[in-house]
């Protein structure tokens, strides 16, 4: 993995509550492994491990070489993974006790003065958000959370998803965390943002004078954004079945490409600048009323099936769900976004699990040409015009345009410009949580996410969640494991005229 030219990050200490867990095995230490071979990990850096397992601390850190053997994106270099852990400390207790605070100041107090972190602190709730709040609470009465105190040192709190579960949740846990910590200290995850291909939607949007001028409702006919996956529930039963498909993935990661694709140029690269942006571009997209939100959704549920030719049991008889289940893992939805930019311009989106393709894009449909002068072809043979930004996999951006066949006879046909990543930039393959972390090291928060533009997006959600939940099973659809989705969803499109693109 090459050096980054960026300079190391600042010296912290990154403190992690659920140290043992999936998250922390999978992506965070891999995560940290990388940044370390990139040479942007601090020197003076440590690792405080906080869990409910009872470990030495040796034992955690053979427990963490294990992980990096097991999920490391890369070859690990055993000199470079025995730095990382040789950074390691380790605190036990449950975070329900204030025992555990005390444990953690101590430990804090004894490695920071040589490991020289300067009082920087990253608290990484890497837990179930029930513990969010006391997890916040408790940090601030321990003085753990508080910045200042120890000579204009950051003391910043990671938190993942999901925020809340629904519009009033959501703002609970804003006002909860903002009680006992500024906005500016909380960074709430969405993994979305840490993507390559997410991030780039806002150079090719605005380090280019090309797209600019027709980014608007005068050449856009409409936008699709597609987050389809192969997987299927798994062994997520238990969180799945009470959150389902809209809550899972809607006001976080599609709202998130949402409000990339549909922002306003901010005035300068910053944070807030571009958090208002994207937070407008969000408050803009008109709340339905529950009729109008029935109208302009489709659910579904997937049935058995299989998925790459293997089987897949039904939803319905997965572990740990309701046998009678009304959970959606698929959801579409219309939304139109009401300002001067959009007006007019129906933004389609759609997201279901155990599909026949994994595929994360945007497709911009822009609008036909307004005659036909080939005597061969008429407008209604054209093929469409297509910019889609492919996040994953195969990343990269194609645009889809009408070129002459060959011959004499004169007649269009679609073709496609097509850039790849893989082609131009050699990336090393990543966690998506590099930049991330880094980031928050360097409290730079331009990708994360605000109160204002979480709740913003619950606000959308909101009459969905409502209409859905008041009509019960009535309106589930169902669609085998494998297929494409429920053929419902195409006719959300199909009664404007329009039709989704083709996920396989
Ligand atoms: C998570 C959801 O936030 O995102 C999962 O909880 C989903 O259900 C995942 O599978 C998708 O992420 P990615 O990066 O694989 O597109």
């Amino acid at each position: 993995m090459t050096q980054s030219h960026a300079p190391a990050a600042d010296p912290c200490c990154f403190v992690i509550f659920g140290a043992s867990g999936d998250l922390t095995s999978r992506l965070l230490l891999p995560a940290l492994y990388n940044l370390a071979a990139t040479g942007l990990l601090p020197e003076r850096f440590a690792i405080v491990g906080v869990a409910r397992s009872v470990h030495t601390a040796d034992e955690f850190r053979q427990e963490l070489l294990d992980a990096l053997q097991a999920h490391a994106t890369q070859d690990v270099d055993p000199q470079l993974a025995e730095w990382l852990v040789a950074h390691v400390a380790y605190v036990s207790g449950s975070v329900d006790d204030p025992e555990t605070f005390s444990k953690l100041t101590a430990t804090l107090e004894e490695i920071e003065p040589t490991a020289g972190t300067q009082g920087n602190r990253l608290f990484y709730l890497a837990m179930p958000p029930d513990t969010f709040e006391p997890i916040a609470r408790h940090l601030a009465r321990a003085g753990l959370s508080q910045e200042g105190n120890s000579g204009g040192s950051w003391r910043r709190v990671v938190v993942e998803k999901p925020f809340g579960r629904d519009l009033a949740s959501a703002r609970a846990l804003n006002r909860a965390l903002l009680e006992v910590l500024t906005e500016d200290q909380i960074y709430r995850i969405d993994h979305y943002l840490g993507k390559e291909t997410v991030q780039n939607i806002l150079l090719l949007r605005f380090a280019n004078g090309l797209f600019e001028p027709i980014w608007n409702r005068n050449h856009i006919d409409h936008v699709q954004i597609t987050v389809a996956e192969t997987v299927n529930v798994e062994r997520r039963g238990r969180f799945y079945d009470r959150t389902g498909a809209l809550r899972d993935m809607v006001p976080n990661h599609l709202f998130q490409l949402l409000a990339l694709i549909a922002m306003e140029p901010p005035a300068r690269f910053e944070a807030e600048r571009v958090r208002n942006a994207k937070a407008e571009a969000l408050e803009a997209i008109r709340i339905p009323g529950e009729a109008e939100a029935l109208a302009n959704s489709v659910r579904g549920q997937y049935r058995a099936g299989r998925v790459h030719d293997e089987p897949v049991v039904a939803y319905r008889d997965a572990e740990h769900v309701a046998p009678s289940s009304v959970t959606e893992t698929y959801a579409a939805l219309r939304l139109e976004v009401d300002n001067w930019r959009w007006a007019g311009v129906p933004f389609y989106l759609r997201t279901g699990k155990a599909l026949s393709a994994r595929r994360t894009e945007v497709a911009i449909k822009f609008k036909q040409a307004p005659i036909s002068m080939f005597e061969q072809t008429s407008v209604d043979h054209l093929g469409q015009n297509f910019l889609v930004l492919r996040i994953q996999p195969n990343e990269g951006i194609t645009l889809r345009f009408n070129a002459k066949v060959p011959g004499p006879v004169l007649a269009a046909e679609s073709v496609d410009m097509t850039f790849k990543y893989k082609d131009h930039f050699d990336v090393a393959p990543s966690t998506g949580y590099e930049t991330l972390i880094y980031d928050c090291m360097m409290g730079d928060a331009l990708h994360f996410q605000r109160a204002d533009g979480v709740e913003a997006g619950w606000a959308v959600v909101q009459p969905f969640l409502d209409a859905w939940a008041r009509d019960g099973a009535k309106g589930l659809e169902f669609y085998p494991a494998g297929s494409s989705g429920p053929e419902e969803a195409g006719f959300l499109l199909a009664r404007d005229g329009r039709r989704w693109r083709t996920i396989d």
